[in-house]
Formats: structure tokens, C-alpha cells, sequence
């Protein structure tokens, strides 16, 4: 184990163990929960490391790679397919010739999608990082990436 993974399990272990909150809490440290740190992950917390491997397996929201400095998630969800999520999900791989999961030369941007954001009512829904946007237009897009560079 790393010094790095052993002090951030030390500050998020809890009693009793909460698997899915400590990943979200490695991957908000570490930009993603690295696979090959399961057994320790699951040391720490106390539980097999089947339960980490089915709980880091079963959540899209947990990201198993390293990401770009910023992270572009299209919502894939019903509403945003209905107002358009497709067409920008291919306005983004355009503008930054990735493919959904892949990471844009440079390391800048990685592009990924997801399930309902809970955003619906201003779809499509696209975050970048933390920040939300609704209503998204393609034509706004080159200005939204702009504020990332
Ligand atoms: S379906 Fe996209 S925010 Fe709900």
C-alpha cells in the first residue's frame, strides 16, 4: 500500500464500513479508485475484497482510470435523449477527437457519460467537473470548453 492510499483510507474509513462512500472519497482523491488497491481497500475497511471488487464493478459513477484535468459527463438519461444529449455527446467527440471514456490529447479533457444527473428539467445536461449545465446548445459548446483551458 502506498503512503499516499494508507493516509487517505485513514481519513475515510468509518465504523461500520461504508464501501461505496470510502471509493467515492478515494476517487475524489485520487481522480479514480486504482483496481490493483482492492485488497487494501478492503483490508482497511474490514470487508472481503469481493464486496470492494462488486461495489467498484456495480456503480458507473466509480471510475476505475485516471482522468484529464477536467471531466465532461454527457447525460445519457431519457429526458436529455430527448432533447438532444446525442448531438452533443458527437459535437464532443468531435471537438476533442476522444471517444466516450477516452482522454483528449494533452490530458485536458476526459470525455464520459452518465445516468440521469437529476437535472431534467433544463435538459440535455452536461458537468464539467463539479460545475452544471442545462439546456446545453452545440453551438455553445466551444465557449463553454474555452473557460477550461
Ligand atoms: S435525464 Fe439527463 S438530467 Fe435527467
Amino acid at each position: 500500500m502506498t503512503p499516499q492510499l494508507s493516509e487517505i483510507l485513514a481519513q475515510v474509513v468509518e465504523r461500520p464500513p461504508n464501501i461505496l462512500k470510502a471509493l467515492l472519497a478515494l476517487q475524489e482523491r485520487l481522480g479514480h479508485v486504482p483496481t490493483e488497491a482492492v485488497s487494501d481497500i478492503a483490508h482497511a475497511l474490514g470487508v472481503p475484497a469481493a464486496q470492494v471488487a462488486g461495489v467498484l464493478s456495480y456503480y458507473p459513477d466509480l471510475r476505475l482510470t485516471g482522468s484529464g484535468r477536467h471531466l465532461i459527463r454527457v447525460c445519457m438519461g431519457e429526458s436529455c435523449y430527448a432533447n438532444g444529449c446525442g448531438r452533443l455527446l458527437r459535437e464532443l467527440q468531435d471537438r476533442l477527437r476522444v471517444d466516450v471514456g477516452e482522454t483528449a490529447a494533452g490530458g485536458k479533457f476526459t470525455l464520459d457519460t452518465m445516468s440521469c444527473a437529476g437535472n431534467c428539467a433544463v435538459s440535455p445536461t452536461v458537468t464539467i467537473d463539479r460545475d452544471l449545465y442545462g439546456r446545453l446548445l452545440p453551438s455553445q459548446l466551444d465557449t463553454l470548453l474555452e473557460r477550461y483551458k
